[in-house]
């Protein structure tokens, strides 16, 4: 791991998805999560404010970046309750079949590199029951926003710590054996290429 993917992209990181219309997102997802939670891609906790504490039993926090574990830890250790940090990728969970409730992921499917391996391992871990819940962006349904998406992508990627731009979260997951519920889109505010975003709830088809 290089210098800025240790010391600048996290805080980088922090800091764009600490924005006020990434806030609102959250605040849209996050309160519907309940039981045993698995957030995947924690990064740096900027979900916790916004679980609901009376719903939820215990939360696992998966984040490969020891470094973005590092802002996250400390929100971690003001959440009302037990917050089990699991150092691992997405594509490899360290968890039981159907132990999880809830899965949470914010943000995250854009960057994960073997992205349908981490929803096989998702769908893997999730109870029967259980609920994938994500906010994420990517793929725009304009064509033309769509095109500048797939220029600029190799530099996002670059700059980005592997942030795919053109990724379309609802069709990856159909794809992984996910049924979606109540799927909403829209394009927050600000540069169209990297605002699209979709949001709603999974389950186990
Ligand atoms: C843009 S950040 C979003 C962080 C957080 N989910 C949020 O909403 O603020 C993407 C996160 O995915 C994490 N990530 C990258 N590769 C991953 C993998 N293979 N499995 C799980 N998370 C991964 C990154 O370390 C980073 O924390």
């Amino acid at each position: 791991m290089g210098l800025y993917e240790k010391y600048v992209l996290p805080r980088l990181v922090d800091f764009v998805c600490g924005g006020k219309h990434f806030t609102k997102q959250r605040r849209k997802v996050v309160p519907h999560a309940r039981g045993r939670v698995l957030e995947v891609g924690f990064g740096s906790g900027l979900n916790l404010p916004h679980y609901d504490e009376r719903r939820i039993d215990r939360l696992w926090a998966l984040e490969p970046s020891r470094s973005m574990w590092a802002l996250g830890r400390r929100r971690a250790a003001e959440a009302a309750f037990d917050v089990e940090y699991l150092c691992a990728d997405a594509e490899a969970i360290p968890l039981e079949s159907g132990s999880a409730d809830t899965v949470l992921v914010t943000y995250a499917l854009c960057t994960i590199p073997q992205v349908e391996t981490a929803l096989s391992e998702i769908r893997r871990v999730l109870s029967g029951e259980g609920t994938l819940i994500f906010c994420e962006h990517g793929a725009a349904p304009d064509p033309s926003v769509r095109a500048w998406q797939d220029r600029v992508n190799p530099y996002w990627k670059a700059v980005g710590g592997g942030c795919h731009l053109n990724r379309d979260a609802p069709a990856l997951l159909s794809a992984a054996g996910f049924r979606l519920e109540n799927l909403e889109s829209m394009y927050l505010p600000g540069w169209k290429v990297a605002t699209f975003n979709t949001w709603g709830r999974a389950v186990i088809s």
